[in-house]
């Protein structure tokens, strides 16, 4: 089996006006190409900066992550932002959209980045998909906090990433919406292969994943491969 993401010995250390705090301890795991994996465990436990690391945003401060057989740690920041635009999709727990560009133009970034043709037609369809195909001319500030999540998803799927990252994806979403969310995230997974690695509370998404990563101040507490019958 082929691991798209491999993470050994990683720890991630702040210092704090002379204070070390540890945020995560010696982090071990690797995913499979094309699973998904829940990341659990309750706030502040380290899950958002795992990601960040997984996903080549940040560094750790010691300890190897490799992304699709690629090292991370010794890449430049352009280098990193290079790999994240081709294999990575990431959605943000605070959306992180920009706030002077329109829903259409956000999800337009990504492709722009790639050089791709069409991209209008191709944002616009990614809009739809999520629902928001009327708010396209709006901006970040104009949008409710749910159909921010949802340009965030569709910017997140407009490279068409190998691995995607979602920090709790559904966490400003009614129930409704949610599902369609989580519908349109394992829809990825099944047609186009796409691993993902989702941070939730939600234990009912976490329990439609193949696996179930716990945090625990900084440590993984436990590792669970999921069946489903
Ligand atoms: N830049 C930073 N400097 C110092 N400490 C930080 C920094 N970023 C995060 N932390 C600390 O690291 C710990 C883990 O934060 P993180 O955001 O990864 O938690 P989380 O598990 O995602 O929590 P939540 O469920 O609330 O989103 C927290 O205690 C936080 O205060
Ligand atoms: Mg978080």
């Amino acid at each position: 089996m082929e691991h798209i993401l491999n993470i050994r010995n990683v720890s991630k250390i702040y210092e704090n006006a002379g204070h070390k705090l540890t945020v995560l301890d010696q982090i071990n795991f690797s995913i499979q190409t094309g699973t998904t994996v829940a990341i659990t465990g309750p706030s502040g436990s380290g899950k958002t900066t795992l990601l960040g690391l997984c996903a080549g945003l940040d560094r750790s401060s010691s300890g190897t992550v490799s992304l699709n057989g690629i090292d991370l740690d010794h890449l430049t920041e352009d280098e990193r932002a290079a790999v994240r635009n081709r294999y990575v999709g990431f959605i943000f727990q605070n959306f992180q959209l920009l706030p002077t560009l329109t829903a259409l133009e956000n999800v337009m970034v990504p492709l722009e980045l790639r050089g791709e043709r069409n991209i209008k037609k191709h944002a616009l369809d990614l809009l739809d998909k999520v629902g928001l195909a009327d708010r396209s001319g709006h901006y970040p500030v104009q949008l409710s906090g749910g159909e921010q999540q949802r340009v965030s998803l569709a910017r997140a799927f407009s490279n068409q990433p190998a691995i995607l990252f979602a920090d709790e994806p559904t966490g400003n979403l009614d129930a409704e919406t949610s599902d369609k969310v989580i519908k349109l995230l394992f829809d990825l997974n099944k047609e186009a292969g796409t691993t993902l690695v989702i941070v939730t509370h939600d234990l009912d998404l976490a329990a439609k994943t193949n696996r179930m990563i716990k945090l625990k101040g900084g440590v993984v507490v436990a590792d669970l491969e999921l069946n489903h019958a």
